[in-house]
């Protein structure tokens, strides 16, 4: 697809406590402390694969890499992850982020219902990639580092 260029890029990290404002929004985050030295992409939405490292289970994810500027008015950058497939917290977990594609540029939303909307939308596009040839490749890469088969 043209408008989502390949990040070839994952992370690995904790999950931390966030604000505790995602789950109001619909929209529950995984906060993820990348490990010291990780490349973390750029600001932006991403389509990506979430790796529990303990247990190797795999999550649809979409990833928000951002100072989230419709809430905040620092300039710290989070990596924050919602799984499309799963309610679990993950708090304490460390977990692998496998990016698939760019989605967007991240925005300084009005208001947050009109941040929900875009959300779902990410939500929708992130589901077709990660279904996509390419989708499943990086899956297939992301097992593969951790020792497991390409079994999900
Ligand atoms: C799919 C998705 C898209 C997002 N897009 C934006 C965005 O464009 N602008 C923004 O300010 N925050 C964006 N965020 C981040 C939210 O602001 C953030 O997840 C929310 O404030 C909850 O943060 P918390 O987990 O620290 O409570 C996005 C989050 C998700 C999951």
């Amino acid at each position: 697809m043209d408008d989502t260029p390949a990040v070839p890029a994952h992370l690995m990290g904790a999950v931390v406590r966030g604000a505790g404002r995602g789950r109001g929004l619909g929209f529950p985050t995984a906060n993820v402390a990348a490990d010291p030295g990780s490349r973390i992409p750029p600001p932006a939405i991403y389509s990506g694969w979430v790796v529990r490292l303990a247990t190797g289970v795999v999550h649809r994810g979409t990833i928000s890499i951002g100072s989230n500027p419709t809430f905040c008015d620092t300039e710290d950058v989070h990596v924050e992850v919602y799984c499309h497939d799963t309610s679990d917290n993950l708090y304490g977990e460390r977990v692998g982020l496998w990016f698939v594609a760019r989605l967007r540029d991240t925005v300084r939303f009005a208001s947050p219902d009109d941040l929900v909307r875009a959300a779902r939308q990410d939500v929708l596009r992130s589901e077709a990639l990660l279904a996509s040839d390419r989708g499943r490749r990086v899956l297939t890469r992301a097992l593969a580092a951790y020792g497991k088969t390409a079994s999900a």
